[in-house]
């Protein structure tokens, strides 16, 4: 079979182009041919939702289980009379509510609608989709359209026509491309046949905005796990694994923090990784698919299913991913991610408070660190561990003489003046260092931060930020002191010269530089180390307290 292809991505150019499209299409759909559509959820694979043998067609094509029913796309809250029955004011509170968009409503069916639609039921799935392309398909059709989601059946869905065609092409009469889906996961599902009303799938419509509206919702079992053996999911949809990328999946829970040192620990060279945006550049050795920073759910929403179908195009082996908190949309973007992963979850270990401390020499930071230590911190000296690891760290040793050959002398010791030559004042060689080391210098900090356990862990590294040690502390903190303070300090511990002393405080990045990117400041401003003590263990106790009671809050 030949797949046509409607190009109605833009539906500003030719008019008359876009209205034969849109006639073709709906002439197919009422003819009995399977047609792709765009809807702003993902793409539907759509047949005249009343003509049996073009619904028993979908089922072929996709290679879907004959007992899972199918949506009927309406162009309105206006054609529920005449496929439904009983419907209950508040579905129509709902559809006019957010109709057109991303809510499914089940009611019970009219007798128009063909047992094959839904599966058998007396009970029929309705919504109305919001692309402009397909409402007027819809319209000219003048037909319901079934339409499950245009993926092989098992595999991710869709949310662009390229990817129908990967999985359609041939098996159906025609595609319609309205470009990229604009929320990316499918809609929500609420049976409205019962009381109260029960959510079957979190969807592209958060709970919350359809609790804010009809009060409370029940929440079904299997949204949130695999269901007990014998026990049967009210969407019949819920109980298969979907989703799935070829590579077995599991999902890594937590504070983002967290389950990316989670997954950091648990990867290896084949490993694939979903991760938020913020964390990507923990992966260097493995292919990692971002999808969005941890604050933008609608980013990560758009891009869940292209993140798990992208992988079967790689050698991955297994998947690591993170997943976000269950408010607003990440509920949805939460259960596609599991459901891929058959429900296989990791939780990240949450007893653990690692603080990370930056700033200028002369600020206070060992003051600060000797503190925390006080407090049952272990402190992780990065300086330290880098010096360690130049001494005896073969791999570092060798990438670090490759890029700068002989600074190693023939006896294995490193010529540390030599190293310091190539790169003082150059900017490109000094980055290039850098790379190398926080390649080699990360993992190791992270291995002891691992072998702490759920201790509270203090970093110690002027190059915090630089490095990416910060994403896995859950505060960041800047310590930062007036300059003449600093000064004296400098000299005091140091035994310099106040002229060589000021040079060393400008060659370095100024308080500014970290007070603007660490979470927290502590300002040192102390007259005497005794008054800068007090002050630091009284910020410290504080902190620790507020994040162990977020953990807390987070855990239930
Ligand atoms: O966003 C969407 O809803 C997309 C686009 C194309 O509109 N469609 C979609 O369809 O996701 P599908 O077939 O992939 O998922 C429909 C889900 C299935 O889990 C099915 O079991 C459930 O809806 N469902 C359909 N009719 C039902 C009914 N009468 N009672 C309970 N669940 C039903
Ligand atoms: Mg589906």
């Amino acid at each position: 079979m030949h797949t046509l292809y409607f190009d109605l991505r833009d539906t500003k150019g030719q008019q008359k182009t876009i209205e034969d499209n849109i006639s073709a299409a709906a002439r197919l759909l009422r003819d009995g041919a399977l047609v792709a559509i765009p809807t702003e959820t993902v793409y539907g694979l759509g047949a005249n939702g009343l003509d049996e043998a073009a619904v028993r067609r979908i089922f072929e094509a996709k290679g879907r289980p004959q007992d899972n029913p199918l949506i009927l796309h309406l162009t309105g809250p206006q054609w529920l009379p005449r496929y439904c029955r009983d419907i209950p004011p508040m579905a129509y509170v709902l559809a006019r509510k957010f109709w057109p968009g991303p809510l499914t409503i089940i009611l019970k069916r009219g007798e128009l609608v063909p047992d094959v639609t839904t599966a058998g039921l007396d009970t029929v799935a309705v919504r109305c989709p919001n692309h402009p392309v397909t409402l007027a398909i819809l319209r000219e059709a003048g037909v319901p359209v079934a339409a499950p989601s245009a993926n092989l059946s098992g595999r991710p869905s869709c949310t662009s026509a390229q990817d129908v065609l990967e999985d359609m092409d041939g098996r159906i009469e025609g595609v319609v491309d309205g470009g990229p889906c604009v929320v990316g996961v499918e809609s929500t599902i609420l049976d409205m046949t019962c009381e109260p009303p029960r959510l079957l799938r979190p969807g592209g419509l958060p709970v919350e905005e359809l609790e804010r509206l009809i009060g409370p919702i029940a929440v079904d079992r299997a949204v949130t796990g695999t269901m007990p053996e014998g026990e049967r999911p009210r969407a019949p949809g819920m109980k298969y694994r979907h989703y799935a990328p070829k590579a077995p999946v599991t999902v890594v829970t937590g504070a983002p923090a967290k389950s990316a040192q989670e997954i950091k620990r648990r990867v290896g060279p084949t490993s694939g990784v979903i991760c938020f945006d913020e964390y990507a550049r923990m992966f260097p050795d493995q292919v990692v698919h971002p999808i969005g920073p941890v604050d933008d759910k609608l980013i990560q929403a758009q891009r869940v299913f292209e993140a798990l179908r992208a992988f079967d195009a790689t050698k991955v082996t297994e998947i690591y991913t993170q997943c976000p908190d269950g408010q607003g949309l990440g509920l949805a973007v939460g259960n596609r991610l599991k459901k891929a992963a058959g429900f296989r979850e990791v939780e990240a270990d949450s007893e653990k408070i690692v603080l990370g401390l930056t700033g200028g020499t002369g600020a206070g930071k060992s003051s600060a660190l000797a503190v925390l230590r006080e407090l049952g911190a272990v402190v992780l000296d990065c300086d330290k561990v880098y010096h360690k690891m130049l001494a005896g760290d073969e791999e570092m040793q060798k990438a670090i003489s490759k890029a700068f050959p002989g600074v190693f002398r023939p006896d294995g010791t490193l010529n540390r003046q030599k190293l310091g030559q190539e790169v003082f004042m150059k900017k490109e060689q000094l980055e290039k260092l850098n790379a190398i080391v926080y390649h080699f210098l990360v993992p190791e900090i992270q291995r002891r931060l691992d072998e702490a356990g759920d201790s509270i862990c203090a970093i110690d590294a002027i190059n915090l930020l630089e490095s990416g040690l910060d994403i896995v502390c859950d505060r960041t903190i800047a310590i930062t002191s007036p300059t003449e303070l600093r000064v004296r300090r400098i000299m005091a511990r140091d035994k310099i010269t106040e002229q060589y002393a000021r040079m060393r405080i400008t060659a370095q990045k100024p308080d500014e530089y970290y007070r603007s990117k660490c979470s927290c400041e502590l300002n040192n401003d102390a007259d005497t180390a005794e008054e800068f003590q007090r002050i630091a263990r009284r910020f410290f106790s504080r902190m620790i307290r507020a994040v162990r009671e977020e953990k807390q809050n987070k855990k239930i």
